[in-house]
């Protein structure tokens, strides 16, 4: 009865509009229930039942979502319901809710507009609607919370221009209204935030100028370079901003950055800016991305650039940036200083002469450098080839001449060299590559690509963190893996370091490629890390070994046949010797285990997971250090070798003994921790006390289907058996060596071939 009560009431509200709560009317806790329960009353779908906790035989305080507050405990402070798949509108009558602080809906599916009445909350610090079907504009009436803190809005449909009367919050640190349907220009007024951080208006369709100075301006004197910003702005505390991919033109201001600016992070590619870069953005000493590219600016690039010594990534391509004598090139030995870079795009310009020597002394941490389509002519640089980490070097669609120097032979991690000569059918699927190499992949990107990292692409879980499937375009992939750091977990930064370190040092068939990188901060201004690397459609040798394993790709419902199963264990084998004797510098992989093991379309076997990897000879003792300064797990158990637990390094033989177990886990089906093996033995035990004469008996039934096909089965599988035990003795010095164990396999596989 009572609830049948309080519907009708909801009903009547509903039907007669604009009734709001009168300014320093009393309400009560009373009128929390009722706003609450209309605020149900808008929910069309809730597949999960979350709201059906809300009754009256619940205290309101005690339904699912809500908080109440401490001084005034039947007050409704925080209204919680990420991610629950509710359908409807945002009841206006939240509004009601006085007390209220936070409102956190995003990554529903709510539909209408947002109710301009929640602009009574004066209460409210954080509003978090992102990733929902809103429409309609953002109402001007928020400028009244002056209470808010975070707006956060992203990935709606929203249209509309942006409130400027947002700036009368004060306290606001973070408005992220990326990827709707924005238009018109950034309020002059979004100068004036104190406290701003992160300012996300990405993927929209604004328009008009940039209507502020990243610092205080000092001159209101007119110049040639561009517009004067309409009024002093002052934005000191932003560290991150956000622009790109937008329609905005007019030019920077001449003075940008104040002496107090704290801008890392600085995103203004694909829109149609122009006029000069400012040499005044080197007072922005903080930099660290600065993505100027495909825009229009002209004039030369300052040379006060290279005062920016945290840079690390630099794009100016796709703009009408000059250099017509020797003395325009002088920004090129400015950087120099910058010792942090790492990608630096000049591509698609209007620079002419001769490519500077000076060129050569770029920061060895660079790794991609793209000059092509400029009018550069002479000769490639012999001393080009000091630049050791690069990968990617764009020299297309110039003027050059001459041979190719011998020396560019040294750059052994180059991967992507283009020297095409100019022809322009323009729009060329390099041009299009062009533009993707143009910028380290950014948290959106990321974000956009797994579908909000949604748990449909969730495809591995592991100690630091978790693996997603997405959908980005790498050269000529679509589909990637993401692996996502959890830098909660204590050494997660230490292991994203340290597989960074390692895939930028290595490549071969069998390990798992590093595509790109993201280490940038999320919507909430936390540090964001993640690995793009290559997606493995046949998932990895766990989920082979032990189908039970849950796991969202598809996969085939049969184990593998002995051949399979044979070149994967040389495949994997081939990785370490590759690792040990034969990369860069000798690495240990430190954590080899089925899970670490992914297969590609032809269940070619990729080892991955460099996490816990150490350098035996350190290339750079600095990193070295960092890496093996905490002496804590080294492996996963069953695989660790006994001598770590007693304090051993990580070592060569320590690999062959976690592979040694692998082997055998392999063949006989047995994970080295299975309830089987719980009375005392170890998997190398179990095995060892059949081999040789019952070795049949201990062999992995599934592969028997297959063990018809050759007369040499038994032969080759007492090789393989007996390889795993000479890898997993418990004294490191008996071990063999693992290109031992390549020779052995190959030939027992040649045996079953024969
Ligand atoms: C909202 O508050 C107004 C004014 O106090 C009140 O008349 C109305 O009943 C409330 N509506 C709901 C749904 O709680
Ligand atoms: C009210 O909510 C409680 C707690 O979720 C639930 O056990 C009960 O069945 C609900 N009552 C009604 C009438 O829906
Ligand atoms: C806003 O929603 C996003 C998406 O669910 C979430 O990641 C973020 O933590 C929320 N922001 C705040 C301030 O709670
Ligand atoms: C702004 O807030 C005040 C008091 O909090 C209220 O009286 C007024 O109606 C609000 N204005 C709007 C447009 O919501
Ligand atoms: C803004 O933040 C300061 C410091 O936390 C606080 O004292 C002040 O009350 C806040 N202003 C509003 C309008 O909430
Ligand atoms: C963006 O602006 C362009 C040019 O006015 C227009 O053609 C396009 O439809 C707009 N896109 C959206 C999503 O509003
Ligand atoms: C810029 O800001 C600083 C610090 O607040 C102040 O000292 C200086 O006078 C300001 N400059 C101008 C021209 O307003
Ligand atoms: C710039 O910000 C600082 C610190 O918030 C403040 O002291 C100063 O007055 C502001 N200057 C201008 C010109 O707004
Ligand atoms: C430049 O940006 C526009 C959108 O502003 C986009 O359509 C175009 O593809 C971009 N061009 C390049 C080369 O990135
Ligand atoms: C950096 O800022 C200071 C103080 O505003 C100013 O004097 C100087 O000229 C600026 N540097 C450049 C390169 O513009
Ligand atoms: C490089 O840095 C040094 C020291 O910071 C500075 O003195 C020098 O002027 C810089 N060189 C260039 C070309 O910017
Ligand atoms: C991508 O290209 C590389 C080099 O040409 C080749 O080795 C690789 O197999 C290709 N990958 C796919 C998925 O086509």
């Amino acid at each position: 009865m009572e609830l049948g009560y309080h519907f009708l009431t909801i009903h009547i509200l509903l039907c007669l509009s604009s009734i709001t709560p009168l300014a320093g009317e009393v309400t009560t806790s009373k009128t929390d229930v009722s706003a609450l329960l209309s605020f149900k009353s808008q929910i069309s779908s809730d597949p999960f039942g979350v709201l059906s906790s809300w009754n009256e035989s619940l205290h309101h305080c005690q339904w699912q979502g809500i908080l109440c507050g401490k001084h005034h405990p039947d007050r409704v402070t925080a209204l919680v319901l990420d991610s629950k798949q509710l359908t409807g509108s945002i009841s206006p009558f939240l509004a009601n809710l006085t007390f209220l602080q936070r409102i956190s809906l995003p990554d529903n599916q709510f539909q209408g507009s947002i109710p301009v009445e929640l602009g009574h909350l004066g209460r409210i610090r954080f509003l978090n609607l992102s990733m929902n079907f809103l429409e309609g504009s953002i109402p001007s009436t928020l400028g009244n919370c002056s209470s808010l803190q975070v707006i956060e809005l992203f990935n709606n449909n929203l249209h509309g221009t942006i409130p400027p009367n947002l700036v009368q919050c004060k306290n606001l640190t973070k408005i992220d209204i990326e990827s709707n349907f924005l238009t018109g220009g950034i309020p002059p007024e979004f100068g004036h935030f104190p406290l701003l951080r992160l300012l996300g208006l990405s993927e929209n369709n604004l328009t008009g100028t940039i209507p502020f100075t990243l610092g205080n301006l000092s001159s209101l004197d007119n110049n040639i370079w561009g517009e004067i910003p309409q009024s002093v702005y002052n934005i000191s505390a932003i560290v991150y901003l956000v622009l790109g991919d937008n329609r905005l033109h007019g030019t920077l201001p001449i003075d940008m950055c104040g002496p107090f600016s704290n801008l890392q992070h600085l995103y203004m590619y694909d829109n149609q800016l122009s006029g000069r870069i400012p040499p005044s953005i080197s007072n922005c000493s903080g930099l660290i991305d600065l993505e100027l590219s495909n825009n229009s600016f002209n004039g030369i690039i300052p040379s006060t650039i290279g005062l920016l010594e945290k840079l690390q990534t630099l794009t100016l391509g796709y703009n009408k940036l000059t250099a017509n004598k020797p003395q325009d090139w002088k920004f090129l030995d400015a950087l120099n200083n910058c010792t942090s870079l790492q990608l630096l795009q000049l591509s698609h310009n209007q620079l002419q002469g001769v490519l500077p020597g000076s060129i050569a002394n770029l920061s060895t941490s660079l790794m991609k450098l793209s000059v092509g389509g400029n009018l550069i002519s002479g000769s490639i640089p012999k001393m080009l080839g000091k630049l050791t980490n690069l990968d990617t070097l764009f020299l297309n669609d110039m003027l050059l001449n001459g041979s190719i120097p011998e020396e560019i032979g040294n750059l052994f991690r180059l991967e992507l060299l283009d020297l095409k000569k100019p022809e322009r059918n323009p729009q060329t699927d390099s041009e299009r590559a062009l533009k993707f190499e143009s910028r380290l992949v950014s948290y959106h990107d990321l974000l956009k690509a797994t579908e909000n990292f949604s748990s449909e692409n969730l495809i591995g879980r592991g100690a630091f963190g978790a693996v997603y499937k997405a959908v980005m375009s790498f050269e000529n992939v679509t589909t990637v893996a993401v692996k996502v750091l959890n830098l909660e977990t204590h050494g997660a930064s230490r292991s994203f370091l340290s597989e960074c370190e390692v895939l930028r040092n290595v490549r071969h068939r069998n390990l798992i490629k590093v595509l790109s990188s993201c280490s940038s901060i999320d919507q909430h201004g936390n540090d964001f890390k993640a690995l793009v690397i290559e997606f493995m459609p046949n998932g990895s040798l766990e989920t082979w070994l032990h189908p039970n394993t849950n796991s969202n790709l598809d996969l085939p419902v049969r184990s593998l046949n002995l051949i399979e199963m044979l070149r994967i264990a040389i495949d994997v084998a081939t990785a370490l010797d590759y690792l040990h004797y034969h990369g860069p510098a000798p690495i240990v992989h430190c954590d080899l285990k089925p899970s670490n093991v992914l297969l590609d379309d032809d269940m070619t076997a990729h080892v991955g997971d460099f996490g816990l990897a150490r350098f035996l000879e350190p290339p750079d003792i600095q990193l070295f250090e960092s890496l093996t300064s905490t002496t804590g797990i080294k492996g996963s158990i069953g695989y660790i070798p006994p001598e770590y637990g007693v304090g051993g390094r990580p070592s060569m033989e320590g690999d062959v003994y976690s592979y040694g177990i692998l082997l055998l886990e392999m063949f006989t089906g047995l994970s080295p921790t299975d309830e089987k093996l719980r009375d005392g033995t170890s998997l190398h035990k179990h095995v060892e006390m059949a081999f040789p004469e019952q070795v049949m008996d201990i062999i992995d039934t599934r592969l028997e289907a297959n063990l018809y096909a050759s007369k040499n089965v038994f032969g080759c599988l007492l090789s393989v058996v007996q390889c795993g035990l000479s890898c997993s003795k418990n004294s490191p010095k008996e071990r063999i060596t693992i290109e031992e164990v390549v020779k052995q396999l190959n030939s027992a596989l040649k045996k079953l071939l024969t």
